[in-house]
């Protein structure tokens, strides 16, 4: 079993609390399955570029050549091949980091991680299970755009299981903070192991 960990937390170390978040959600999921592996990519440490028209094109181009193993193909490769697939990203603008939204395009290749059935699309990717780690300095509800975001390319790409564990509400200075970060922690504790 292959995890793929999409890093998309903009601050170094564990001065991010989502990467905190996601590190516990990986320990615990190894304690219960040692077998899985953990394959990690830091999005903020990569040279993504987002996509224009003639990136586009090229890709549509290595696509219907079969070159499948093209460098500008790995990523959406490497994603399709996962078992299982970690995002984490912290709350920005009421969405997350702008770099995950960049990720997105890399990994959306027709013929690698989705293909069309006539008019309609459907996923090849392999894991079945996608879990998205979220803090937040305010309360975002269950239905915040990039949840639903995230659950709408669960669907698209065949992941069928979407779930998300949110630490809320821990920039608000009338309430602690502590206890808001160990509910998500509570979470991770009843989910990892699921997983
Ligand atoms: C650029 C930026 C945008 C943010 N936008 C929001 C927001 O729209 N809503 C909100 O509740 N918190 C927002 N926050 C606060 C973060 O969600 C919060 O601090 C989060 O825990 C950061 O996670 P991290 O510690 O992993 O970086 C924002 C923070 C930054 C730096």
């Amino acid at each position: 079993m292959k995890i793929l960990f999409v890093d998309s937390c903009m601050k170094e170390g564990e001065d991010s609390r989502t990467r905190m978040l996601c590190r516990v959600f990986l320990e615990k999921t190894l304690a219960a399955h040692p077998d899985y592996q953990v394959e990690t990519i830091v999005l903020k440490d990569m040279d993504l570029k987002p996509y224009r028209q003639e990136d586009a094109q090229a890709r549509a181009e290595l696509i219907e050549k079969g070159k499948l193993d093209h460098p500008m193909l790995a990523l959406a490769g490497q994603f399709a091949g996962a078992d299982r697939i970690l995002i984490g990203a912290p709350f920005w603008d009421l969405c997350f980091p702008s770099l995950l939204k960049i990720y997105i395009e890399h990994i959306f290749a027709t013929g690698v991680t989705f293909r069309y059935d006539g008019p309609r699309a459907v996923g090849m990717c392999r894991a079945e299970k996608l879990m998205y780690i979220q803090s937040a300095g305010g309360f975002t509800g269950e239905n915040d755009p990039g949840t639903v975001y995230m659950k709408a390319i669960c669907e698209m790409l065949g992941i069928p299981k979407f779930e998300r564990i949110c630490a809320e509400g821990i920039d608000i200075q009338e309430i602690p903070t502590q206890p808001q970060i160990q509910k998500a922690l509570d979470e991770i504790e009843r989910l990892a192991p699921l997983w």
